[in-house]
C-alpha cells in the first residue's frame, strides 16, 4: 500500500498540460443536449442508420434470404444496440470518476480532478442525449452489455485509478470507433449521422485523456501490477469485440424469425469468427490494436 502522500494518476508535467488545454477546450465546446440535434425534425427510418455493409451477419449464409424490409430493421436495431451500449457505460463513468475525485482529493493533482468532472459531466450529457435520440427514434433500450456493466460498476471502483481509467478507455473506444466507422457515409440517416459525429468530438478527448493517463500507468506501475493488468485484459478485449461484433439478444428484438437464436451458440460463434466479421474489426479496430499490441493487453 502506498503512503497517503503518494499520488494517484501521476503523470509527466507535459502531459499534464495537454490535459489541461482539454479541459479549456471543453468548456469551450462541448456538446449541448438542446441544440446537437434539430430535435423538431424527425428521424427518417426508411433511410439506413448505418452503412448496409457492416450489418452483423452481413458476409454470412444467415443473410441470405433476408428481405431488403428485414435488412432495414436489423439496421436500427443494431443502432439502437449500439445507442443502448453508450447509454449502460457512459453513465456508469461519473461515480466512478467522480469516486476517484472524493476518495483521492488530496492525492490527485487540481488539473486532473477538474478534467475528471469534466469528463463526468460530458458523459451524463451524452448518456441524456442517447436516451431522447432512442425515444424519438422509437427504439427499444437493450440489455447492459453482459459482463462489461459489472466490471464497470463493481470490479473498477476497487482497482486503482489509472486501471479504471485504461479499462473505461478501452470499452468507450471499441464502442465509438464501430459507430463512427459505419455512421459516417452521405447516405446515412442524417440525425444519426449527426448524433455520432457530435459525440466523437468530445469523445475524442476522453480518448486522449485515456491514452495519456494508461501510458504513464505502463510507464511507472510495478512488474506485478502491469502483468495483473495484462490478465485482465487478455481476457477483456476478446469478449468486448466479440460482445461488439454480434450479440445474440438481437433474435428477440425482430419482428420475424431471425436465423440465429440466443441459446445457438454453434451459429453465434461462426458469425463472430466470419471472414467478414474479421476484416471489418481489421478496419474499423486498426488504430485501438495498434496501441494495445504495443502495451500487450490483448493475447
Ligand atoms: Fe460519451
Ligand atoms: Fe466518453
Amino acid at each position: 500500500m502506498s503512503s497517503s502522500t503518494s499520488s494517484v494518476l501521476a503523470i509527466s508535467a507535459a502531459r499534464e498540460s495537454k490535459i489541461r488545454k482539454l479541459s479549456e477546450v471543453s468548456h469551450h465546446k462541448t456538446m449541448d443536449h438542446a441544440t446537437v440535434l434539430p430535435w423538431e425534425q424527425p428521424i427518417d427510418r426508411s433511410l439506413y442508420p448505418k452503412d448496409p455493409e457492416h450489418l452483423w451477419i452481413n458476409g454470412t449464409a444467415f443473410c441470405e434470404g433476408l428481405s431488403e424490409e428485414q435488412k432495414l430493421e436489423l439496421a436500427w436495431l443494431e443502432t439502437g444496440r449500439d445507442i443502448s451500449m453508450f447509454i449502460w457505460l457512459e453513465q456508469t463513468i461519473p461515480p466512478l470518476y467522480m469516486g476517484y475525485v472524493t476518495q483521492f482529493h488530496d492525492r490527485i493533482s487540481q488539473d486532473l480532478q477538474e478534467y475528471l468532472m469534466i469528463f463526468s459531466k460530458e458523459e451524463i450529457v451524452h448518456t441524456l442525449t442517447f436516451k431522447r435520440f432512442m425515444a424519438k427514434a422509437g427504439l427499444e433500450i437493450w440489455n447492459p452489455p453482459k459482463g462489461l456493466y459489472e466490471l464497470l460498476t463493481v470490479t473498477l471502483p476497487k482497482l486503482e485509478p489509472a486501471v479504471g481509467v485504461l479499462f473505461t478507455l478501452l470499452i468507450e473506444w471499441v464502442a465509438e470507433m464501430g459507430a463512427m466507422h459505419t455512421s459516417q457515409g452521405a447516405a446515412v440517416e442524417p440525425m444519426t449521422r449527426t448524433l455520432f459525429r457530435e459525440h466523437h468530438y468530445d469523445e475524442a478527448r476522453h480518448i486522449a485523456f485515456g491514452r495519456w493517463i494508461s501510458e504513464s500507468f505502463f510507464e511507472t506501475a510495478s512488474a506485478q501490477a502491469i502483468a495483473q493488468v495484462k490478465a485482465m485484459s487478455h481476457k477483456i478485449v476478446p469478449a468486448l469485440v466479440d460482445m461488439f461484433t454480434y450479440n445474440p439478444e438481437v433474435a428477440q428484438h425482430t419482428s420475424f424469425t431471425f436465423p440465429i437464436q440466443p441459446h445457438e451458440h454453434e451459429k453465434i460463434e461462426q458469425v463472430w469468427r466470419s471472414a467478414h466479421n474479421a476484416r471489418l474489426n481489421e478496419q474499423r479496430f486498426a488504430e485501438i490494436y495498434a496501441w494495445i499490441d504495443k502495451l500487450g493487453l490483448r493475447p
